[in-house]
């Protein structure tokens, strides 16, 4: 008999994760997948354009419990997921990354004593004031199948207690969608639309609250940004919280006054791997862009202290240069000068990670 499972999304990077599973899924006499949104993103560029661009099909349910405080969303999320799974009764819930989302479905199951699956499981920063990392530790202390993107993961849920039988080294399902939709990303033409040509501009993201609900820190990050953008054009697709807080903090003036800094609304996901790929470097604070560039080998300055996904500093593309502006220049200097580190695509990263979950999931469930 096939297995019903619940696949369960509900922010931008959670989309390119569940894709290739879902399609998979989709495809097999093995499964009945359901797809549930719930909501915590949803303006359209944060969430129908990448159902669009990943052909994920309309959600089953789609629960609209929009923006909050963690409690507020991971309540709200709890709250509409218990009715879905008590009508439903799946024999698995599937969840991506380390969003509130994530967390809140895991709880809910758990309660229900419904197996969870947590792709990209095992993924530490060693940070608890980030609020991914609390969601990661605690999704993954009550996941029943763990499946680990990169060899970190497997020491730090062996060093959480988690039982070897349960954790399984797979692969990076963004790196899935990523191969799969290469082509397509570069047909964009969006290089055009901005007028920039390859290797002539650099790219930045930034949303991390850490980095942009502090006014200290946004200050740090727009001083490296101005000084950066003499060098070079940054084309800089904003995240709402981002553009947010530089309202909130009075920062608009700033950032208009930076003449090479392109600000633009967030981009599609065929857009932004294009916009990576042709990029001379990335400044980012995000997560899964660490992995993409280290896929690419494009130069990725990441604005943080630490990352979770070790493996991208320490073979792939990926450079830790913190807050501190001169340092955040100095690296883009570098690059510019054509001097930056060789590097590598960590093992798995093939393109298959979610035909290996779902060879898992056939035989284990
Ligand atoms: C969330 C995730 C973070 C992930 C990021 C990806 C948590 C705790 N955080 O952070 O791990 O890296 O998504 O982008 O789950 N907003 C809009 N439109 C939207 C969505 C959000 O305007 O469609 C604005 C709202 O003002 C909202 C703010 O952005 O309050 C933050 O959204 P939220 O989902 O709470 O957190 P993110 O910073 O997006
Ligand atoms: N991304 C995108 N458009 C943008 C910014 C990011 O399509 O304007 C994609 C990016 O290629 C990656 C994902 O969104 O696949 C990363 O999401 P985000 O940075 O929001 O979250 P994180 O990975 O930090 O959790």
């Amino acid at each position: 008999m096939s297995k019903r499972i619940l696949n369960v999304v509900g922010a931008r990077p959670n989309f390119m994760k569940i894709a290739p599973i879902h399609r998979l899924m989709l495809n097999s006499e093995k499964f009945q997948p359901r797809l549930v949104h719930t909501g915590q993103h949803y303006d359209a560029a944060m969430s129908k354009v990448f159902f669009d661009e990943l052909g994920l099909p309309e959600p089953d349910a789609y629960l609209g419990v929009g923006s909050g405080s963690h409690a507020y969303q991971t309540a709200e999320v709890m709250k509409a997921l218990e009715k879905i799974m008590l009508e439903e009764r799946p024999d698995l819930v599937l969840v991506v990354g380390d969003v509130n989302s994530t967390l809140a479905a895991s709880i809910v199951a758990a309660k229900l004593c419904i197996p969870i699956a947590h792709i990209e499981a095992g993924l530490r920063s060693g940070d608890r004031t980030m609020p991914e990392e609390i969601n990661r530790i605690l999704t993954d202390s009550i996941a029943d199948f763990l499946f680990i993107t990169e060899k970190s993961g497997v020491e730090n849920l062996k060093r959480e207690g988690i039982p070897g039988e349960k954790v399984f080294m797979v692969g990076n399902v963004m790196i899935d969608s990523l191969v799969m939709h290469l082509k397509k990303a570069q047909a964009s033409i969006i290089l055009e639309q901005l007028g920039v040509g390859e290797r002539g501009y650099s790219l930045a993201t930034i949303h991390r609250p850490a980095n942009v609900d502090n006014p200290e820190n946004l200050q740090k990050i727009l001083t490296a940004f101005h000084e950066i953008q003499k060098s070079i054009k940054i084309i800089f697709p904003i995240h709402p919280r981002t553009r947010k807080m530089i309202q909130t903090f009075g920062f608009q003036n700033q950032v208009d006054q930076m003449q090479n800094l392109k600000l633009i609304d967030p981009v599609g996901y065929f857009d932004f791997v294009k916009l990576m790929e042709k990029s001379r470097f990335v400044l980012t604070d995000s997560g899964g862009i660490q992995e993409e560039t280290t896929f690419l080998k494009i130069p990725c300055l990441t604005l943080r202290e630490n990352t979770e996904r070790p493996v991208t500093i320490e073979i792939g593309s990926n450079m830790l240069v913190g807050m501190n502006p001169a340092i955040i220049i100095q690296q883009g200097q570098q690059i510019i000068a054509g001097k930056w580190k060789n590097s590598q695509i960590p093992e798995l990263w093939d393109g298959h990670a979610a035909e290996r979950i779902i060879q898992i999931l056939t035989e284990k469930l």
